[in-house]
């Protein structure tokens, strides 16, 4: 089953640039902008990788991004990422990135956008592997930053699939950011957002997700479960979900396998991601392996994960079909 899960062609839809980098490079940036970091080795770093829920997470998540400063700093992190995705025979990427992390540290928007183009078009060429990026709004700092961002992102409208949320969802829910949401949508930007698994109303928040703000697809979004009716609505509409197993079972006390096999089974567009594989400890086929290991999957019902995918990635009809 290992080597059918590697041969797949994979789709990757919910994985955080700045969640790839790993302890090797973090060292690698550390050293080239004179940073000097906490800890003396890479298994030292690894080793402080300690967290049980998603604010814990996040604070480790945002200290090791503070060693991206220069455009080839955000050119090495999405190649090195692209790299591993080529490796694991994936063959479509989109990318949230959170400009909101940098900008607030003065790193300007324009350098971190060019730096994860410029690799993604070398990536394409290079290494076959296409990718789009999805800019992300910190959902704990203030709307107006939010649409200050999405304003500063407008120049570079064409190198932007979309727009997504992330960060601490406790009291930030999707009503906080729907003049953003408008906005992005009048100017073309297709929409998703976090809806974190087992956070304080996950329901409600994913309830303002999809009837409230109306995005294309929810990221997580597992807590559906617990509300027929909207489970009929993303069914009715073809909504898609893009789950990530091992991540859920660091930050709540599951994988949320089954919660997964029923989405499945309901007929849900499902999908395996890997969401900070730098942290986390898996890419998107160690993901698949993780929840082929719990749930027993079929090759076809592993194929169905990927034809899920690429079904519900944000590329044109012809495009898409292509992978189908
Ligand atoms: N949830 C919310 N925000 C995030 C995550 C996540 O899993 N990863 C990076 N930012
Ligand atoms: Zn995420």
């Amino acid at each position: 089953m290992k080597d059918f899960i590697a041969g797949l062609p994979k789709c990757e839809l919910h994985l955080h640039i700045e969640g790839t980098l790993e302890p090797e490079l973090k060292f690698e940036l550390a050293g080239r902008n004179g940073i000097e970091l906490p800890c003396s080795s890479v298994e030292e770093l690894r080793a402080a990788y300690t967290f049980d829920d998603l604010p814990s997470f996040l604070k480790i998540y945002y200290e090791g991004m503070q060693v991206l400063r220069t455009e080839p700093d955000f050119y090495d992190l999405a190649m090195a990422y692209l790299r591993k995705a080529a490796e694991q025979n994936v063959r479509y990427a989109e990318i949230f990135f959170d400009p909101q992390a940098h900008t607030s540290r003065g790193v300007p928007f324009d350098l971190v956008i060019r730096g994860l183009r410029r690799a993604l078009m070398d990536a394409e060429a290079q290494l076959g592997v296409r990718a789009q990026l999805i800019m992300c709004f910190l959902r704990d700092f203030q709307a107006e930053y939010a649409m200050a961002t999405l304003l500063e992102s407008l120049p570079y409208k064409e190198w932007i699939a979309g727009v997504g949320l992330d960060s601490d969802e406790k009291g930030n829910p999707p009503a906080k950011f729907a003049a953003v949401y408008d906005r992005a949508r009048q100017e073309g930007y297709l929409l998703t957002m976090h809806c974190d698994v087992d956070q304080d109303d996950a329901v409600e928040h994913i309830r303002q997700a999809v009837e409230d703000i109306g995005v294309n697809r929810i990221d997580h979004g597992v807590n559906i479960l617990e509300d027929q009716r909207l489970v009929e609505v993303v069914l009715e509409r073809g909504m898609g979900l893009t789950c990530c197993p091992i991540s859920n079972g660091y930050v709540t006390d599951s994988m949320k396998a089954e919660g997964i096999r029923k989405l499945m089974d309901l007929g849900v567009r499902v999908t395996v991601n890997s969401d900070d594989p730098a942290y986390f400890a898996g890419y998107v086929q160690e993901n698949l392996e993780a929840l082929q290991d719990a749930l027993q999957l079929s090759r076809e019902e592993l194929a169905q994960l990927e034809r899920n995918a690429f079904e519900i990635t944000w590329l044109p009809r012809h495009v898409k079909d292509a992978y189908l």
